[in-house]
């Protein structure tokens, strides 16, 4: 059975104290949360700090992004191994970082394949535009974009796949529970394509775009979504111990 897996992307939000701050808020109830995978994803700055803040609970720590070398004169990226000292998890992909930093399937498929040689658990952003959306081009830019991003890999339990159509991040208007699951439902499929069904089966898929504890029990309620990648819900203490606890009561492994 798939553990449930909440991720808390900060993006580019919280100067340090800050960062501390929404940790203290929350990490001891999130600790208390039996069931359900925590990671929080704050900017590579509070990193340290938030790992210090967590130590000794349930609560791990994720970046929100890293470069595919592991040292060398890449000025202003930040290498595997030096995320490896504190985080556990990494985003990589996110829709923003297509958009905004050009960031092309070809250098995610190298940063997911250094992720998991470092030995950090990737959560690999995959989603389809509006105008996509509207086209009825779904299937195949996710699958396209699954594909090239995961060339190359060996089959493992430990990728995670974020589902985030674009459409649905930030704007308020999340997808239905059933929109989601249709096509996280397709990602697995593709999985079980591109590795093997058995694969395909223990791979965790969330959803994201607009989550919020209002919806958070539409998604967590389908068979195919195991979590969510929370971004603006994520950095209010009380909406995201009730995103968690929501998932623990709908959806525990315990
Ligand atoms: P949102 O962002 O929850 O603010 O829509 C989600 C994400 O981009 O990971």
């Amino acid at each position: 059975m798939r553990k449930p897996l909440i991720a808390g992307n900060w993006k580019m939000n919280t100067k340090l104290e800050e960062a501390k701050s929404l940790v203290r808020a929350m990490v001891t109830e999130l600790d208390n949360i039996a069931g359900v995978e925590k990671v929080l994803c704050p900017p590579f700055i509070s990193l340290a700090a938030v790992k210090e803040l967590i130590k000794g609970t349930s609560v791990e720590l994720g970046a929100q992004n890293m470069y595919f070398e592991d040292k060398g004169a890449y000025t202003g990226e930040t290498s595997p191994l030096m995320l490896i000292e504190l985080c556990d998890y990494v985003i990589l992909g996110h829709s923003e970082r297509r958009q905004y930093f050009f960031e092309k399937d070809e250098v995610i498929n190298k940063k997911v394949k250094k992720a998991f040689e470092s030995g950090l658990k990737p959560i690999l952003c995959v989603g389809e535009s509006p105008e996509e959306n509207e086209s009825g081009k779904t299937e195949q830019i996710i699958t396209g974009q699954v594909t090239a991003d995961l060339t190359g890999i060996s089959p493992t339990s430990q990728l995670v796949i974020a589902y985030e159509p674009i459409w649905a991040i930030g704007t308020g208007e999340a997808a239905t529970g059933k929109q989601a699951n249709a096509t996280i439902s397709l990602i697995r499929s593709i999985l079980a394509n591109l590795w093997n069904k058995e694969t395909a089966e223990v791979v965790r898929i969330l959803y994201g775009g607009s989550v919020t504890s209002s919806n958070i029990a539409e998604f967590i309620v389908e068979a195919d979504i195991d979590g969510a990648l929370v971004g603006g819900a994520s950095l209010k203490a009380n909406e995201f111990v009730s995103i968690v606890s929501q998932t623990a009561n709908l959806k525990s492994t315990r």
